[in-house]
């Protein structure tokens, strides 16, 4: 697969995992993230041991700074073919304590930060008449979850725009899917758990039925086949990834 994949979210957790997965399976990878000296680090990995990767720092809630990462990626690999949505944040605040700002910037980094990256992109996809779009949205907009309204909004804001986009684009040659995580072992998982804002890993493994946390490796290895020329009749589908949380 020589494709040119951008990865956002790319330097944790399950986005590193699919920058590392595309870019084992021959693509030239743009890592991006806000996070840049990590980013920095995992570029610089992946680079030492072979592969073609690049990070650009971004929040992705900033157009302006994504149309320019994409300057740079275009100018560096050429057009984007592939594009992951990893980028999120997580919050937890029940809806009666929540503020316009709380709402405000978990749509504006979650959704809206999705569409920038999408919509930056996809003229690429368009003119190449072929693409592959997997967004990260969460199994709890599936489920719901508590204390997490404005998130699990986001998240099947994330989902709607996912449907809407492959009937739109499905005549054009590029599909696009989302994978609804379950509970992933990441570190945003991690730092809920410190937080208590989730149960620890061992109850939630308790209540899984395949009994054990999920792995970032798991999400990209679904992101991958996704992401290949052999997934070219699915589109428009949430793969869940969640060892069997959510049915
Ligand atoms: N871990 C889970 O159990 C779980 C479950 C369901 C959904 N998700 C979703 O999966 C995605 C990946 O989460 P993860 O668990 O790997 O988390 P993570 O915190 O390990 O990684 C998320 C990355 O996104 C980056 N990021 C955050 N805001 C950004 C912004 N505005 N611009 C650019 N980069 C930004 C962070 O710096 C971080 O590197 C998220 O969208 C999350 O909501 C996670």
């Amino acid at each position: 697969m020589s494709r040119v994949a951008v990865v956002t979210g790319a330097a944790s957790g399950m986005g590193l995992a699919i920058a590392q997965r595309l870019a084992s399976e021959g693509c030239r990878v743009a890592m991006l993230d806000l996070n840049g000296l990590a980013l920095a680090d995992e570029a610089a990995a992946l680079r030492a041991s072979g592969h073609h990767a690049a990070s650009y720092v971004v929040n992705v809630a900033d157009r302006a700074a994504i149309e320019d990462a994409y300057t740079l990626i275009r100018a560096e690999f050429g057009p984007i073919e592939i594009l992951v949505t990893s980028a999120g944040i997580d919050a937890f605040v029940s809806f009666r304590a929540m503020t316009t700002e709380q709402w405000e910037q978990m749509v504006n980094v979650n959704l809206t930060g999705t569409f920038h990256c999408i919509q930056a992109a996809i003229g690429d996809m368009v003119d190449g008449g072929w693409g592959r779009i997997v967004t990260i949205s969460s199994s709890s907009a599936q489920s719901g979850a508590n204390r997490m309204a404005h998130y699990v909004a986001s998240k099947g804001g994330v989902v709607g725009l996912t449907k809407a986009l492959a009937v739109e684009f499905a005549p054009l040659g590029i599909t696009v899917n989302s994978i609804p995580p379950g509970f992933i072992d990441t570190p945003m998982a991690r730092r809920a758990e410190e937080r208590g804002d989730l149960p620890s890993i061992d109850a939630v493994i308790a209540r899984t039925p395949v009994r054990r946390a999920g792995t970032p490796n798991d999400i990209a290895a679904a992101c991958a086949f996704l992401c290949s020329d052999e997934a070219g009749y699915v589109t428009g589908q949430l793969i869940g990834v969640n060892g069997g949380w959510y049915l």
